[in-house]
């Protein structure tokens, strides 16, 4: 029931709880300014479908160039050291651990492909033939990203035979390849069509696929989606 005890004791509660709520110092929460940051970190970006392409460009990009940087450097060395035999296990710069490592990170995987390969495993399928012939027409340095479909972006990017050197293992037999090089070679790829190339040919293509959503996942800086593997 209202009554007069119970009026006045509600008003003083109630200035109680005014004055002492003027003392309460309000605290800074803790970390606060790293929880703003964090949550600014995952605020998902509004990506467009050509941003998404712009930056698997840049991103394929920067797995060709640090690939072929260490892939030069160690085929110069090997080369040097121990000649075609010494330098045989190190021509798949793909698999290189450093380029694998970067790939992970954008939730990409790298293959070298070719219309007559050296390894069968690097046959170039259907899908990618036009490309590669459109890189054979134009002598083009520029890569190219597409969408496969909703889920797969690929990159691709023409690989030229740049250096003398690379006609050390795929060069024309007797010339600069030289027999013996040529037999080694031929005991480990008996189905070898990867010879006869000149200075400056196109070789090959560089062909990454992006797995969209991971990618996605790391341009907003968050865990990856998929557990696509190799
Ligand atoms: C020491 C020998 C050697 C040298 C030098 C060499 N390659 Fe190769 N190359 C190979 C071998 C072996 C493979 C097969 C790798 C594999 O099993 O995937 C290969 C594969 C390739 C492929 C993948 C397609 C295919 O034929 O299987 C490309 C593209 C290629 N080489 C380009 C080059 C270029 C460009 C250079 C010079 C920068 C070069 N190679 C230098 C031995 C060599």
């Amino acid at each position: 029931m209202f009554n007069a005890r119970s009026l006045s004791a509600t008003i003083t509660f109630c200035i109680a709880c005014i004055v002492s709520g003027c003392d309460v110092k309000i605290k800074p929460i803790e970390g606060g300014k790293e929880i703003a940051q964090e949550a600014e970190r995952h605020k998902v970006k509004r990506l467009t479908q050509q941003d998404i392409l712009n930056a698997a460009r840049k991103a394929g990009d920067s797995v060709v160039a640090l690939a072929t940087q260490q892939w030069d450097a160690r085929l110069i060395e090997q080369l040097t050291q121990g000649g075609v035999a010494a330098a045989m296990p190190h021509c798949q710069p793909e698999n290189y651990e450093e380029v694998e490592a970067l790939q992970h990170k954008y939730g990409a995987i790298s293959r070298r492909v070719s219309g007559r390969p050296r390894n069968p495993q690097n046959q170039l399928d259907a899908q990618v033939t036009t490309t590669l012939q459109r890189y054979t027409q134009s002598q083009s340095d520029s890569a190219e990203v597409v969408a496969l479909n909703q889920e797969e972006l690929l990159y691709t990017a023409p690989i030229y035979v740049r250096q003398e050197n690379c006609l050390n293992c795929h060069g024309t037999p007797g010339k600069e390849l030289a027999p013996a090089d040529y037999t080694l070679i031929q005991e480990k790829y008996p189905k070898d069509q990867a010879i006869n190339y000149k200075k400056g040919d196109l070789i090959g293509m560089w062909h990454i696929t992006f797995d969209k959503a991971d990618f996605v996942a790391f341009l907003n800086d968050q865990p990856k989606k998929s557990r696509r593997r190799r």
